[in-house]
């Protein structure tokens, strides 16, 4: 039996048993509701701190077996993850100290080397390629940090990739130079405390939009306005703004901490320029 059998097998066994204990609440059991959903509900980012207990590794390859189950356009897959197990390289690489790192890279590398190996034309060097390979690794991203909370495993989704030189991140994995770009990085491993709450979501106007696109009002701008001040919603990012005596959280976000988005940007980015370089930003041919 392959692995794949064996998992879907499991997962059968899986719903086939919740689905019995649904049945077994008897009428009035809430079916919106389920051990998958739970898990969902339950995510939650670890900002700081891990322990240094490793994360088992065959915990560690349930992550990764989950991860590729995500979808991909035409099942390509493109994307890499490179599994980091040195704690020295996890913090190099995206800042944050834990004991395991999965770097989600968009990568057609396999999929040319794949047409090369064949002598078939391919060319994955576009704005479309990347945006195609940025969900699907998004999405494979996202499956591990569920996966990783199903087990027991907390996670931080990081794009400190992308601070400082970011050429790095390529030096310090060897990755190709170009169809390779670091996209996303689950850190993994075990909080040194669990959260102090969970985070807050919008889930209203704005953000789920009934049937058409509906732009917010003043009153509804003003609503958002006074959910993220209100302690209670846990939307803020932390309580610096209070600290700062700002009036508003927005005053805070936007003033201090988005700060450099005040002004529009006008030069070339180091990720444009990494971009171009990785060869997604398709030059027109005159
Ligand atoms: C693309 C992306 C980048 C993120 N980067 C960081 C980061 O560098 N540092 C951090 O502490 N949290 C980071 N986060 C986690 C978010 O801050 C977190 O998901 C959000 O505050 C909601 O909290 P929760 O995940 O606990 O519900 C990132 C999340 C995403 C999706």
């Amino acid at each position: 039996m392959t692995s794949d059998r064996r998992s879907f097998v499991r997962q059968g066994a899986l719903l086939g048993g919740g689905l019995g204990l649904l049945r077994a609440a008897g009428a009035g059991a809430d079916t919106t509701r389920n051990a998958t959903l739970d898990t969902i509900h339950e995510l939650h980012s670890t900002h700081g701190n891990f322990t240094e207990r490793p994360v088992p590794e065959d915990v560690l390859q349930a992550i990764l077996q989950a991860s590729v189950r995500a979808a991909s356009a035409s099942n390509m897959q493109s994307y890499s993850i490179v599994a980091v197990r040195d704690p020295a390289l996890v913090q190099k690489v995206c800042t944050y100290a834990a004991p395991r790192m999965l770097l989600y890279c968009v990568d057609y590398n396999r999929t040319q080397a794949t047409a090369d190996h064949l002598g078939l034309p391919y060319h994955a060097d576009s704005v479309v390629d990347f945006v195609t390979g940025a969900v699907n690794t998004t999405l494979a991203a996202q499956t591990a940090v569920i996966a990783a909370r199903a087990l027991g495993v907390d996670s931080l989704l990081t794009n400190g990739i992308h601070r400082g030189d970011m050429e790095r991140v390529w030096k310090l994995l060897e990755l190709p130079e170009t169809g390779c770009f670091p996209l996303i990085a689950v850190v993994l491993g075990y909080a040194t405390e669990p959260p102090r709450e969970r985070k807050g979501r919008l889930s209203g106007p704005g953000v789920i939009h009934d049937g058409k696109y509906h732009r917010l009002t003043r009153e509804e701008l003003d609503a958002l306005v006074r959910q993220h001040d209100d302690p209670g919603t846990h939307l803020a990012l932390n309580d610096a703004w209070r600290q700062e005596w700002r009036k508003h959280y927005f005053e805070w976000f936007f003033g201090t901490w988005q700060a450099r988005a005040a002004k529009p940007t006008t030069s070339e980015t180091q990720m444009l320029r990494l971009l171009k370089r990785a060869g997604f930003v398709e030059t027109p041919r005159t």
